[in-house]
């Protein structure tokens, strides 16, 4: 039962009679453990200070504090409140100075002549407790300490994507404003930049607006702001914002609405980014024109919100992973927009989803608890 010093149990053995504590230690030797000696109650304590034992034997009639006080003192101390003490009495004890004991922290009472086999299983039996619950805390401890180091890790690699994806993102717009001010600014004649030259500027600078507050919005979330209001005309507004863009395509925009109100409490100015983003999406994903859908039901425990296109549908290896972050198709995109939609969504208490469909196009559907319940 050898075992190396780094996982020795201590053992402590206090007897005022040093032939009685060579008897111990000649019993318990063949453990292997780092049997500690104290003479006295007092000394017993000084070396509880500092070290954690695995069982403590304790002669009950020393000299000073007996056997039972040092006992008591030691169930006193925070560290020491749960090792276990074995009382080493001369005669038999009364039972009602047993169950004193008892109550003070005794786990067993030996009465000599000691049994050495007896004795030495007794010991191995805390000795190998103590043993494995030391164990458990260090593997609780390494446990820990990778988890925090996993999310240590994590984040500097999100952190490290997002610098990286930023700086790609912002780098083609800016390079194409560089080059129109720059063959402007190479023309002897201050000349002026042509109406086109400056549409494209600003359409750059817009990009670029959106690629910030996209950035913002994933890095730190906004507060959420709700309020109870009419689905219906979060959904009329959104849709107004992109009709330009949808018509500019070929796309064609449908609402199919309930005739009365659909309550939800919402936070209205990110539930409109939502379906921008939602928009947007299927609308970018029929370059050849097509048909959008936007189809409202509710019930009276559940709002669902269903966008419908017929556009190229979604890859296989994007839908895998899709409201994961920097996941895009797009060379323009920052693969942002459905992992922030996701967020918002949740933190409203509701789902999204999103498939192909077998005739083609997909559909990414929100589901939201009602007004009602979301007012709870
Ligand atoms: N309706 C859709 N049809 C086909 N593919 C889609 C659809 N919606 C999303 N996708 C795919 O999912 C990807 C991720 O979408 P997401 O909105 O998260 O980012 P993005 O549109 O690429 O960039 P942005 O951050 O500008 O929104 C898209 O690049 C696209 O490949
Ligand atoms: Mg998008």
């Amino acid at each position: 039962m050898m075992r190396d010093s780094e996982s020795k149990a201590n053992v402590l053995l206090v007897d005022d009679t040093p032939a009685n504590l060579l008897a111990l230690r000649g019993i318990l030797d063949s453990l292997g453990q780092n049997l500690v000696e104290a003479t006295s109650g007092e000394e017993a304590l000084r070396r509880l200070l500092h070290d954690d034992f695995a069982v403590i034997l304790l002669d009950v009639s020393l000299p000073g504090i007996d056997g039972y006080e040092v006992a008591r003192l030691i169930r006193g101390r925070k560290r020491c409140q749960r090792t276990p003490i074995i009382f080493v009495t001369a005669y038999e004890t009364p039972s009602e100075r047993m169950i004193e004991a008892y109550s003070q922290g005794a786990v067993d009472f030996l009465i000599k002549p000691l049994v050495p086999a007896v004795l030495r299983s007794k010991v191995s039996v805390f000795v190998e407790l103590f043993q494995k619950s030391e164990q458990l805390k260090r593997q609780q401890e390494q446990l820990l300490s990778q988890q925090r180091e996993m999310m240590r890790a994590g984040h500097l690699a999100v952190a490290g994507q997002l610098a990286a994806s930023v700086a790609h993102e912002v780098r083609n717009p800016l390079a194409t404003i560089k080059v129109l001010v720059e063959g402007a600014l190479r023309t002897k004649n201050a000349a002026p930049l042509s109406r086109q030259e400056l549409t494209v500027m600003h359409g750059e600078i817009t990009r670029l607006e959106r690629i910030v507050q996209d950035y913002l919005d994933f890095a730190r979330p906004p507060e959420l702001n709700r309020c109870l209001g009419d689905l219906r005309e979060v959904v009329d507004q959104a849709a107004a914002l992109l009709q330009t863009t949808a018509l500019r395509q070929g796309v064609r925009l449908a609402a199919d609405y309930p005739s009365q109100p659909v309550w939800a409490k919402v936070d209205h100015d990110q539930f409109r980014a939502v379906l921008v983003n939602l928009l947007l999406n299927a609308i970018e994903a029929m370059p050849r024109g097509g048909l959008l859908q936007v189809v409202l039901n509710a019930t009276p425990r559940e709002i669902e919100l269903t966008v419908i296109d017929t556009g190229t549908g979604i890859a296989p290896d994007i839908l895998k992973r899709l409201f994961t972050p920097f996941v895009t198709s797009k060379p323009s995109g920052t693969g942002l927009g459905l992992c922030i939609s996701k967020r918002i969504v949740e933190s409203h208490g509701g789902r999204i989803t999103a498939k192909n469909r077998a005739e083609g196009g997909a559909t990414v559907t929100i589901a939201l608890p009602s007004g009602h319940e979301a007012e709870v």
